[in-house]
Protein backbone atom coordinates (compact mmCIF):
# COMPACT_ATOMS: atom_id res chain seq x y z
CA UNK A 1 0.00 0.00 0.00
CA UNK A 2 1.92 2.84 -1.54
CA UNK A 3 1.13 6.67 0.40
CA UNK A 4 2.53 9.34 -0.98
CA UNK A 5 1.84 11.47 2.04
CA UNK A 6 1.96 14.70 1.65
CA UNK A 7 2.46 17.11 4.55
CA UNK A 8 0.48 20.33 4.97
CA UNK A 9 -0.20 22.29 7.62
CA UNK A 10 -3.20 24.52 7.44
CA UNK A 11 -5.02 26.73 9.07
CA UNK A 12 -8.81 27.71 9.16
CA UNK A 13 -10.41 29.97 7.29
CA UNK A 14 -11.56 33.62 8.46
CA UNK A 15 -14.92 31.85 8.99
CA UNK A 16 -13.88 29.41 11.01
CA UNK A 17 -11.09 31.92 12.72
CA UNK A 18 -13.65 33.35 13.99
CA UNK A 19 -15.53 30.50 15.53
CA UNK A 20 -12.17 29.80 17.47
CA UNK A 21 -11.73 27.04 15.47
CA UNK A 22 -8.49 25.70 14.02
CA UNK A 23 -7.28 23.07 11.70
CA UNK A 24 -4.56 21.83 10.33
CA UNK A 25 -4.54 18.79 7.68
CA UNK A 26 -1.13 17.05 8.65
CA UNK A 27 -0.97 14.70 6.14
CA UNK A 28 -3.45 12.96 2.88
CA UNK A 29 -2.60 10.20 1.13
CA UNK A 30 -4.37 8.51 -1.52
CA UNK A 31 -4.96 4.51 -1.89
CA UNK A 32 -6.52 4.39 -5.28
CA UNK A 33 -8.44 1.16 -5.45
CA UNK A 34 -7.63 -0.21 -2.03
CA UNK A 35 -10.75 -1.01 0.20
CA UNK A 36 -11.02 0.44 3.65
CA UNK A 37 -8.96 -0.71 5.98
CA UNK A 38 -9.52 -1.17 9.88
CA UNK A 39 -6.84 1.38 10.48
CA UNK A 40 -7.42 4.48 8.20
CA UNK A 41 -4.51 5.41 6.07
CA UNK A 42 -4.28 9.09 6.20
CA UNK A 43 -4.44 12.08 9.19
CA UNK A 44 -5.48 15.09 9.09
CA UNK A 45 -5.75 17.16 12.29
CA UNK A 46 -7.69 18.15 14.75
CA UNK A 47 -11.16 19.39 13.84
CA UNK A 48 -10.80 21.76 17.17
CA UNK A 49 -14.14 23.52 17.04
CA UNK A 50 -15.45 26.12 18.95
CA UNK A 51 -14.04 26.92 22.55
CA UNK A 52 -17.56 28.96 23.22
CA UNK A 53 -19.03 27.77 25.79
CA UNK A 54 -23.07 27.11 25.93
CA UNK A 55 -24.87 30.45 25.06
CA UNK A 56 -28.49 29.65 25.91
CA UNK A 57 -29.24 28.48 29.30
CA UNK A 58 -31.52 25.50 29.05
CA UNK A 59 -35.05 25.87 31.60
CA UNK A 60 -37.83 27.54 29.78
CA UNK A 61 -40.31 27.04 26.91
CA UNK A 62 -40.76 22.94 27.39
CA UNK A 63 -42.80 20.74 29.59
CA UNK A 64 -41.80 19.59 32.41
CA UNK A 65 -40.82 15.79 31.72
CA UNK A 66 -43.02 13.13 32.79
CA UNK A 67 -40.53 9.89 33.80
CA UNK A 68 -43.29 7.51 34.39
CA UNK A 69 -43.93 6.12 31.18
CA UNK A 70 -43.10 2.58 30.63
CA UNK A 71 -41.54 3.51 27.68
CA UNK A 72 -38.44 5.39 26.29
CA UNK A 73 -39.61 7.75 23.72
CA UNK A 74 -37.27 9.50 21.37
CA UNK A 75 -38.14 12.27 18.87
CA UNK A 76 -36.76 12.26 15.31
CA UNK A 77 -37.15 15.59 13.09
CA UNK A 78 -36.83 14.99 9.87
CA UNK A 79 -36.88 15.67 6.31
CA UNK A 80 -39.25 13.07 5.37
CA UNK A 81 -40.90 14.58 2.29
CA UNK A 82 -39.23 17.87 0.47
CA UNK A 83 -36.13 18.38 -1.65
CA UNK A 84 -34.08 16.36 0.63
CA UNK A 85 -36.56 13.78 1.37
CA UNK A 86 -33.84 10.52 0.82
CA UNK A 87 -31.58 12.66 4.05
CA UNK A 88 -34.84 12.16 6.28
CA UNK A 89 -36.03 8.95 5.45
CA UNK A 90 -32.88 7.24 5.22
CA UNK A 91 -31.80 8.49 8.55
CA UNK A 92 -34.79 7.27 9.97
CA UNK A 93 -34.07 3.86 8.57
CA UNK A 94 -31.31 3.72 10.48
CA UNK A 95 -32.73 4.93 13.87
CA UNK A 96 -35.29 2.26 12.98
CA UNK A 97 -32.62 -0.41 13.03
CA UNK A 98 -30.91 0.59 15.74
CA UNK A 99 -34.26 0.46 18.06
CA UNK A 100 -35.30 -2.73 16.60
CA UNK A 101 -31.92 -4.22 17.98
CA UNK A 102 -32.31 -2.67 21.29
CA UNK A 103 -35.65 -3.81 21.63
CA UNK A 104 -34.95 -7.17 20.95
CA UNK A 105 -32.35 -7.21 23.78
CA UNK A 106 -35.34 -5.79 26.10
CA UNK A 107 -34.38 -2.10 25.34
CA UNK A 108 -32.79 -0.11 28.33
CA UNK A 109 -33.87 0.31 32.06
CA UNK A 110 -36.24 -2.31 31.34
CA UNK A 111 -37.95 0.01 28.85
CA UNK A 112 -38.47 -0.70 25.51
CA UNK A 113 -37.52 2.74 22.96
CA UNK A 114 -40.56 4.27 21.25
CA UNK A 115 -39.76 6.49 18.04
CA UNK A 116 -41.69 9.57 17.50
CA UNK A 117 -40.93 10.87 14.26
CA UNK A 118 -41.98 14.44 12.67
CA UNK A 119 -41.59 15.46 9.03
CA UNK A 120 -40.26 19.00 8.52
CA UNK A 121 -40.69 18.85 4.92
CA UNK A 122 -36.95 19.73 4.00
CA UNK A 123 -37.89 23.43 5.50
CA UNK A 124 -35.93 25.61 8.03
CA UNK A 125 -38.85 27.14 9.62
CA UNK A 126 -41.17 23.52 9.99
CA UNK A 127 -37.61 22.24 12.18
CA UNK A 128 -38.65 24.98 13.97
CA UNK A 129 -42.55 24.41 14.16
CA UNK A 130 -41.53 20.63 15.03
CA UNK A 131 -38.71 21.28 17.75
CA UNK A 132 -41.79 23.56 19.34
CA UNK A 133 -44.00 20.26 19.40
CA UNK A 134 -41.39 18.08 20.78
CA UNK A 135 -41.03 20.54 23.35
CA UNK A 136 -44.28 20.65 24.64
CA UNK A 137 -44.34 16.61 25.04
CA UNK A 138 -43.46 15.89 28.38
CA UNK A 139 -42.41 12.49 27.89
CA UNK A 140 -39.73 12.94 25.29
CA UNK A 141 -36.09 12.09 26.37
CA UNK A 142 -34.39 12.81 23.60
CA UNK A 143 -34.35 14.27 20.35
CA UNK A 144 -32.20 13.25 16.93
CA UNK A 145 -32.13 15.33 14.19
CA UNK A 146 -31.78 17.08 11.64
CA UNK A 147 -29.59 16.11 8.84
CA UNK A 148 -29.67 19.56 7.27
CA UNK A 149 -27.55 22.12 9.13
CA UNK A 150 -29.78 24.72 8.38
CA UNK A 151 -32.28 23.27 10.10
CA UNK A 152 -30.39 22.08 12.86
CA UNK A 153 -29.55 25.56 13.36
CA UNK A 154 -33.03 26.49 13.75
CA UNK A 155 -34.70 23.97 15.74
CA UNK A 156 -32.08 23.31 18.03
CA UNK A 157 -32.33 26.64 20.28
CA UNK A 158 -35.87 25.14 21.07
CA UNK A 159 -33.96 21.83 22.77
CA UNK A 160 -31.39 23.90 24.47
CA UNK A 161 -33.99 26.02 26.33
CA UNK A 162 -36.27 23.16 26.71
CA UNK A 163 -33.01 21.11 28.48
CA UNK A 164 -33.83 18.00 25.82
CA UNK A 165 -30.72 16.30 24.45
CA UNK A 166 -30.55 16.79 20.68
CA UNK A 167 -28.31 14.83 19.07
CA UNK A 168 -27.78 15.41 15.17
CA UNK A 169 -26.87 12.37 13.30
CA UNK A 170 -25.22 14.02 10.50
CA UNK A 171 -25.46 18.12 10.90
CA UNK A 172 -21.41 18.90 9.68
CA UNK A 173 -21.89 22.95 10.37
CA UNK A 174 -19.50 24.26 13.45
CA UNK A 175 -22.21 26.71 14.91
CA UNK A 176 -24.78 23.52 15.58
CA UNK A 177 -23.62 22.33 18.52
CA UNK A 178 -22.25 26.14 19.44
CA UNK A 179 -26.22 26.68 20.38
CA UNK A 180 -25.63 24.75 24.25
CA UNK A 181 -24.77 22.17 26.33
CA UNK A 182 -27.43 20.04 25.18
CA UNK A 183 -26.54 19.71 21.67
CA UNK A 184 -24.64 17.40 20.13
CA UNK A 185 -23.43 15.71 17.04
CA UNK A 186 -21.69 12.37 16.51
CA UNK A 187 -19.97 13.54 13.10
CA UNK A 188 -16.70 15.18 11.82
CA UNK A 189 -17.66 19.27 11.53
CA UNK A 190 -16.88 20.97 7.79
CA UNK A 191 -13.40 22.69 8.50
CA UNK A 192 -12.51 19.48 8.42
CA UNK A 193 -14.59 17.67 5.44
CA UNK A 194 -14.00 20.83 3.43
CA UNK A 195 -9.91 20.68 3.87
CA UNK A 196 -10.25 17.15 2.91
CA UNK A 197 -11.33 18.24 -0.37
CA UNK A 198 -8.88 21.42 -0.94
CA UNK A 199 -6.26 18.53 -0.12
CA UNK A 200 -7.68 16.22 -2.62
CA UNK A 201 -8.01 18.40 -5.84
CA UNK A 202 -4.74 20.37 -5.21
CA UNK A 203 -2.54 16.56 -4.20
CA UNK A 204 -4.94 14.01 -6.38
CA UNK A 205 -6.56 15.85 -8.53
CA UNK A 206 -3.93 18.19 -9.38
CA UNK A 207 -5.80 20.97 -9.71
CA UNK A 208 -4.40 24.49 -9.88
CA UNK A 209 -7.73 26.47 -10.60
CA UNK A 210 -11.52 25.41 -9.10
CA UNK A 211 -14.51 27.06 -9.59
CA UNK A 212 -17.02 27.02 -6.47
CA UNK A 213 -20.93 26.79 -6.64
CA UNK A 214 -22.58 27.39 -3.29
CA UNK A 215 -26.50 27.18 -2.31
CA UNK A 216 -26.68 30.75 -1.13
CA UNK A 217 -28.71 29.83 1.85
CA UNK A 218 -27.17 27.48 2.97
CA UNK A 219 -24.91 27.39 6.53
CA UNK A 220 -23.28 24.26 5.30
CA UNK A 221 -22.93 25.15 2.18
CA UNK A 222 -21.60 28.74 2.72
CA UNK A 223 -19.44 26.75 5.46
CA UNK A 224 -18.00 24.30 3.38
CA UNK A 225 -17.03 27.00 0.15
CA UNK A 226 -15.60 29.47 2.94
CA UNK A 227 -13.26 26.72 4.46
CA UNK A 228 -12.33 24.72 1.13
CA UNK A 229 -11.35 28.83 -0.62
CA UNK A 230 -8.86 29.17 2.11
CA UNK A 231 -7.39 25.38 2.06
CA UNK A 232 -7.45 25.22 -1.76
CA UNK A 233 -5.75 28.37 -1.65
CA UNK A 234 -2.59 27.05 0.73
CA UNK A 235 -2.37 24.21 -1.24
CA UNK A 236 -1.34 26.81 -3.83
CA UNK A 237 -4.36 26.59 -5.88
CA UNK A 238 -6.47 29.33 -7.23
CA UNK A 239 -10.24 29.76 -6.81
CA UNK A 240 -11.04 31.16 -10.40
CA UNK A 241 -14.48 31.90 -9.74
CA UNK A 242 -17.65 31.71 -6.71
CA UNK A 243 -20.84 31.56 -7.85
CA UNK A 244 -24.13 31.40 -6.26
CA UNK A 245 -27.42 29.73 -6.77
CA UNK A 246 -30.87 29.11 -4.63
CA UNK A 247 -31.40 25.39 -3.48
CA UNK A 248 -34.86 25.95 -4.97
CA UNK A 249 -33.51 26.83 -8.45
CA UNK A 250 -33.94 24.66 -11.65
CA UNK A 251 -31.84 26.79 -14.32
CA UNK A 252 -27.67 26.91 -13.14
CA UNK A 253 -26.64 28.39 -16.68
CA UNK A 254 -25.91 31.30 -16.17
CA UNK A 255 -23.67 30.71 -13.20
CA UNK A 256 -22.23 27.72 -15.41
CA UNK A 257 -21.19 29.96 -17.85
CA UNK A 258 -19.66 32.16 -16.40
CA UNK A 259 -17.61 29.15 -14.58
CA UNK A 260 -16.62 27.90 -17.82
CA UNK A 261 -15.23 31.00 -19.33
CA UNK A 262 -12.53 31.10 -16.61
CA UNK A 263 -11.62 27.39 -17.77
CA UNK A 264 -11.19 25.97 -14.42
CA UNK A 265 -9.19 22.58 -13.62
CA UNK A 266 -11.97 21.23 -11.33
CA UNK A 267 -15.70 22.48 -9.70
CA UNK A 268 -16.56 22.42 -6.29
CA UNK A 269 -20.06 22.11 -5.46
CA UNK A 270 -21.18 21.78 -2.23
CA UNK A 271 -24.67 21.46 -2.03
CA UNK A 272 -27.66 19.01 -1.59
CA UNK A 273 -28.10 16.40 -4.13
CA UNK A 274 -31.45 17.88 -5.61
CA UNK A 275 -29.60 20.53 -7.48
CA UNK A 276 -26.30 18.99 -7.88
CA UNK A 277 -27.87 16.34 -10.66
CA UNK A 278 -29.01 19.07 -12.24
CA UNK A 279 -26.26 21.17 -11.99
CA UNK A 280 -24.09 18.61 -13.31
CA UNK A 281 -26.28 17.62 -16.28
CA UNK A 282 -26.10 21.41 -17.35
CA UNK A 283 -22.65 21.62 -17.04
CA UNK A 284 -22.12 18.73 -19.49
CA UNK A 285 -24.26 19.87 -21.65
CA UNK A 286 -22.56 23.77 -22.19
CA UNK A 287 -19.53 21.58 -22.55
CA UNK A 288 -18.06 21.73 -19.03
CA UNK A 289 -15.97 18.49 -18.71
CA UNK A 290 -13.89 18.87 -15.71
CA UNK A 291 -14.70 16.93 -12.64
CA UNK A 292 -17.22 17.92 -10.16
CA UNK A 293 -16.40 17.63 -6.18
CA UNK A 294 -18.57 17.75 -3.33
CA UNK A 295 -19.11 16.87 0.25
CA UNK A 296 -21.83 14.44 2.49
CA UNK A 297 -24.67 16.39 0.76
CA UNK A 298 -23.90 14.65 -2.45
CA UNK A 299 -25.14 11.38 -0.28
CA UNK A 300 -28.68 9.93 -2.01
CA UNK A 301 -29.91 6.99 -4.00
CA UNK A 302 -31.54 10.19 -6.39
CA UNK A 303 -27.94 12.14 -7.22
CA UNK A 304 -26.77 9.90 -9.81
CA UNK A 305 -30.56 9.64 -11.26
CA UNK A 306 -30.81 13.48 -11.90
CA UNK A 307 -27.54 13.82 -12.93
CA UNK A 308 -29.16 11.68 -15.76
CA UNK A 309 -28.37 8.35 -14.52
CA UNK A 310 -25.53 6.02 -14.70
CA UNK A 311 -22.23 6.80 -16.64
CA UNK A 312 -23.52 10.25 -17.57
CA UNK A 313 -22.98 13.74 -15.84
CA UNK A 314 -21.30 12.89 -12.49
CA UNK A 315 -19.56 9.63 -13.64
CA UNK A 316 -16.13 9.36 -12.17
CA UNK A 317 -16.67 12.25 -9.87
CA UNK A 318 -16.09 12.77 -5.82
CA UNK A 319 -17.43 13.84 -2.58
CA UNK A 320 -16.11 13.30 0.41
CA UNK A 321 -18.65 11.57 3.35
CA UNK A 322 -18.78 9.83 6.78
CA UNK A 323 -18.53 6.04 5.76
CA UNK A 324 -17.77 3.81 3.26
CA UNK A 325 -19.91 0.53 2.56
CA UNK A 326 -17.39 -1.19 1.40
CA UNK A 327 -15.58 -0.96 4.14
CA UNK A 328 -14.00 -4.37 5.29
CA UNK A 329 -14.40 -4.59 9.22
CA UNK A 330 -16.83 -6.80 10.53
CA UNK A 331 -18.50 -3.88 12.40
CA UNK A 332 -19.57 -2.56 9.01
CA UNK A 333 -20.11 -5.47 7.21
CA UNK A 334 -22.61 -7.19 9.80
CA UNK A 335 -24.74 -3.88 9.63
CA UNK A 336 -24.80 -3.54 5.69
CA UNK A 337 -26.54 -7.33 6.17
CA UNK A 338 -28.69 -6.66 9.16
CA UNK A 339 -29.73 -2.76 6.72
CA UNK A 340 -30.81 -4.81 3.68
CA UNK A 341 -32.32 -7.66 5.34
CA UNK A 342 -35.10 -4.84 6.32
CA UNK A 343 -34.77 -2.62 3.72
CA UNK A 344 -35.10 -4.60 0.38
CA UNK A 345 -31.65 -4.90 -0.42
CA UNK A 346 -30.21 -1.54 -0.48
CA UNK A 347 -26.98 -0.96 1.09
CA UNK A 348 -27.09 1.63 4.02
CA UNK A 349 -25.91 5.43 2.80
CA UNK A 350 -24.42 7.61 5.15
CA UNK A 351 -26.96 9.40 6.36
CA UNK A 352 -28.78 5.77 7.45
CA UNK A 353 -25.29 4.75 9.60
CA UNK A 354 -25.15 8.39 10.91
CA UNK A 355 -28.95 7.32 12.17
CA UNK A 356 -27.87 4.26 13.31
CA UNK A 357 -25.08 5.41 15.51
CA UNK A 358 -27.19 8.82 17.06
CA UNK A 359 -29.65 6.04 17.97
CA UNK A 360 -27.06 3.44 19.85
CA UNK A 361 -25.46 6.65 21.22
CA UNK A 362 -28.39 7.42 23.19
CA UNK A 363 -29.37 4.47 24.08
CA UNK A 364 -25.80 4.47 25.61
CA UNK A 365 -26.15 7.51 27.08
CA UNK A 366 -29.56 6.76 29.00
CA UNK A 367 -28.44 3.62 29.90
CA UNK A 368 -24.53 5.09 31.49
CA UNK A 369 -26.96 7.56 33.28
CA UNK A 370 -29.37 4.54 34.61
CA UNK A 371 -31.94 7.39 34.27
CA UNK A 372 -34.16 8.88 31.45
CA UNK A 373 -34.41 12.21 33.21
CA UNK A 374 -33.20 14.45 30.55
CA UNK A 375 -30.65 16.80 32.14
CA UNK A 376 -28.88 12.99 33.75
CA UNK A 377 -28.98 12.09 29.64
CA UNK A 378 -27.18 15.17 28.34
CA UNK A 379 -24.23 14.87 31.18
CA UNK A 380 -23.82 10.55 30.11
CA UNK A 381 -23.95 11.88 26.52
CA UNK A 382 -20.98 14.29 27.15
CA UNK A 383 -19.09 11.53 28.83
CA UNK A 384 -19.59 9.31 25.58
CA UNK A 385 -15.84 7.97 25.29
CA UNK A 386 -14.80 5.49 22.31
CA UNK A 387 -18.35 4.57 21.32
CA UNK A 388 -17.88 1.74 18.55
CA UNK A 389 -19.92 3.01 16.03
CA UNK A 390 -20.82 1.74 12.31
CA UNK A 391 -19.13 4.82 11.33
CA UNK A 392 -16.23 4.84 13.47
CA UNK A 393 -15.35 5.51 17.20
CA UNK A 394 -17.04 8.39 19.17
CA UNK A 395 -16.31 10.24 21.63
CA UNK A 396 -17.94 13.85 22.17
CA UNK A 397 -14.99 16.47 22.53
CA UNK A 398 -15.81 19.60 24.99
CA UNK A 399 -17.75 21.17 22.40
CA UNK A 400 -19.86 18.21 21.83
CA UNK A 401 -18.63 17.13 18.60
CA UNK A 402 -17.25 13.66 17.21
CA UNK A 403 -13.94 13.58 15.82
CA UNK A 404 -13.75 11.19 13.53
CA UNK A 405 -12.43 9.91 9.64
CA UNK A 406 -13.79 11.21 6.28
CA UNK A 407 -13.64 8.89 3.03
CA UNK A 408 -13.92 9.96 -0.42
CA UNK A 409 -15.79 8.33 -3.04
CA UNK A 410 -15.75 8.24 -6.32
CA UNK A 411 -18.99 8.00 -8.15
CA UNK A 412 -18.89 5.10 -10.30
CA UNK A 413 -22.11 3.93 -12.61
CA UNK A 414 -24.78 3.56 -9.77
CA UNK A 415 -22.09 3.26 -7.36
CA UNK A 416 -20.41 5.52 -4.84
CA UNK A 417 -16.80 3.35 -4.88
CA UNK A 418 -14.32 3.93 -2.02
CA UNK A 419 -11.06 5.59 -2.87
CA UNK A 420 -9.39 6.88 0.31
CA UNK A 421 -9.56 7.38 3.92
CA UNK A 422 -8.56 10.91 5.87
CA UNK A 423 -8.23 10.37 9.30
CA UNK A 424 -7.79 13.40 12.04
CA UNK A 425 -4.69 13.45 14.16
CA UNK A 426 -5.42 13.74 17.63
N1 LIG B 1 -23.66 17.59 6.54
C1 LIG B 1 -24.82 18.11 5.87
C2 LIG B 1 -25.23 19.42 6.54
O1 LIG B 1 -24.71 19.74 7.56
C3 LIG B 1 -25.95 17.15 5.86
C4 LIG B 1 -25.69 15.77 5.33
C5 LIG B 1 -25.03 14.81 6.08
C6 LIG B 1 -26.13 15.41 4.07
C7 LIG B 1 -24.76 13.54 5.58
C8 LIG B 1 -25.88 14.14 3.58
C9 LIG B 1 -25.17 13.21 4.32
O2 LIG B 1 -26.09 20.14 6.10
Amino acid sequence: MASNAVRVSLFSSSVWRVCGAVISLLSLSLLAGCKPAETPETTASPTAGATASATTEPGGGGATQDTTGDTIKIGHYASLTGETSTFGNETDNGIKLAIKELNAKGGVLNKKFELNTEDDQSKPDEAKTVAVKFAADSKVVAVIGEVASTRSLNAAPVFQKAGIPMVSPSSTNPNVTKVGDYIFRVCFIDPFQGAVMAQFAANELKSKKVAIMRSQKSDYSIGLATVFTDEFKKAGGEIVADVSYNETDSDFRSQLSQIKGKTPDAIYIPGYYGEVGTIARQAREQGITVPLMGGDGWDSPDLVKGAGGPGKALEGCYFSNHYSKDASTPRVQDFVKTYKADYGDVAPSGLAALGYDAMMIVADAIKRANSTERAKVKEALAQTKDFSGVTGNITIDENRNASKSAVVLQIKGNEFTYKTTVKPTK
